[in-house]
């Protein structure tokens, strides 16, 4: 197959970029700034040459957008939103213009867009959209909007021929530096890694590998449109995920912190704290249906698997 990647100059386009060419693809990585050989040049918002590599490939996977982990003044916001929305429309219009359009267009997207939520899991036929809880900053309505605006940005595209999927992931766990394991297990390493105001909060989580397996069994199944929650069926309390993975670190301790400790951490990394503290309870209720077996259900083997690696 060829399979091509804007945005696959990032973790989760690192992961996919090398196990898609262990299994023997054809990957080709869109980026603005290309460093590798073979990488092609976009600006992720306007048509150009690189429309063509679209053209007769099998699969196109868009993971382009600005890093979530920043803070999230009004001008990092909107740069989340454009980049994200600006990107996904120019592949439409790409493949809209494609002779022969690839047969999929997986479009990232995030278990962000479901409501905050302690007790309830969501899945995608009865799960709630956020961005009217009660009681939490009213600024994280807008990584529900950007979301929302994602995936609109996908469905409005006018591409018959071709099949769409959106990607609801939770967090992409993989060993890869900067990534968002390597970011916790630094923190537990330091003896950071307990709870964080009081640690109710759910942390949803896929392993690399079964986020793999999942592109490549939504590659196949042709019968699969639109939105895919891409999350291990197990999420837990951050202060479980937190205390297995100081097992798996063989760290003892994790000292917990408070709202306002995890205010000026998140400060201090130029972070921000919804990404600590909004619960994201997901499950991934349409792969299992499917019939996508995990080989990474539980976080326990899941962290030990990484810590290994
Ligand atoms: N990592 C996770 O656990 C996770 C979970 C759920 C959803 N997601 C979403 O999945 C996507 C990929 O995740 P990731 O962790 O691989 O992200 P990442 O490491 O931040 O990489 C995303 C890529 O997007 C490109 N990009 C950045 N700013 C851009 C802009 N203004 N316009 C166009 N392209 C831009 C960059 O490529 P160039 O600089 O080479 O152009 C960058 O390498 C992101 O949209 C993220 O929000 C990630």
């Amino acid at each position: 197959m060829k399979v091509v990647l804007p945005g696959g100059t990032g973790q989760v386009g690192g992961v996919l970029r090398r196990a898609l060419t262990a299994a023997g693809h054809e990957v080709t990585v869109l980026s603005r700034r290309p460093t590798r050989a073979g990488d092609v040049e976009w600006d992720g918002r306007t048509q150009g040459p690189w429309a063509k590599e679209l053209d007769g490939c099998d699969v196109v996977v868009n993971l382009a957008g600005r890093s979530v982990s920043c803070r999230y003044t009004p001008a990092n916001l909107r740069a989340m939103m454009d980049s994200r929305v600006d990107s996904a429309r120019a592949v439409g219009e790409a493949i809209a213009g494609a002779a022969r359009p690839p047969a999929l267009w997986l479009q990232m997207s995030t278990a962000t867009i479901y409501a905050h939520s302690y007790d309830t899991a969501h899945d995608e036929a009865s799960g709630v959209i956020g961005g009217t809880e009660p009681g939490v900053p009213a600024y994280w309505a807008y990584s529900v909007r950007i979301a929302r605006e994602w995936e609109r940005a996908q469905e409005e595209a006018d591409t018959p021929d071709t099949r769409k999927v959106a990607l609801r992931a939770a967090m992409v766990m993989s060993p890869d530096r900067g990534g968002v394991f390597d970011v916790l297990s630094r923190m537990v390493r330091l003896g950071l890694g307990g709870p964080v105001a009081g640690g109710r909060q759910y942390m949803s989580w896929i392993h690399d590998r079964d986020f793999v397996r999942a592109v490549e069994f939504l590659t196949a199944r042709e019968d699969l449109t639109g939105p895919v929650n891409l999350a291990a069926p197990q999420p837990l309390p951050q202060r479980d995920f937190m205390r297995v993975l100081r097992r798996a670190r063989r760290v003892p301790v994790g000292l917990p912190a408070t709202r306002a400790m995890a205010e000026l951490g998140a400060f201090a990394l130029r972070s921000d704290t919804e990404l600590l503290l909004k619960s994201r309870r997901v499950v991934p209720g349409r792969l299992l249906d499917a019939g996508f077996s995990f080989a990474h259900e539980r976080w326990e083997t899941a962290a030990r698997d990484l810590v290994g690696r």
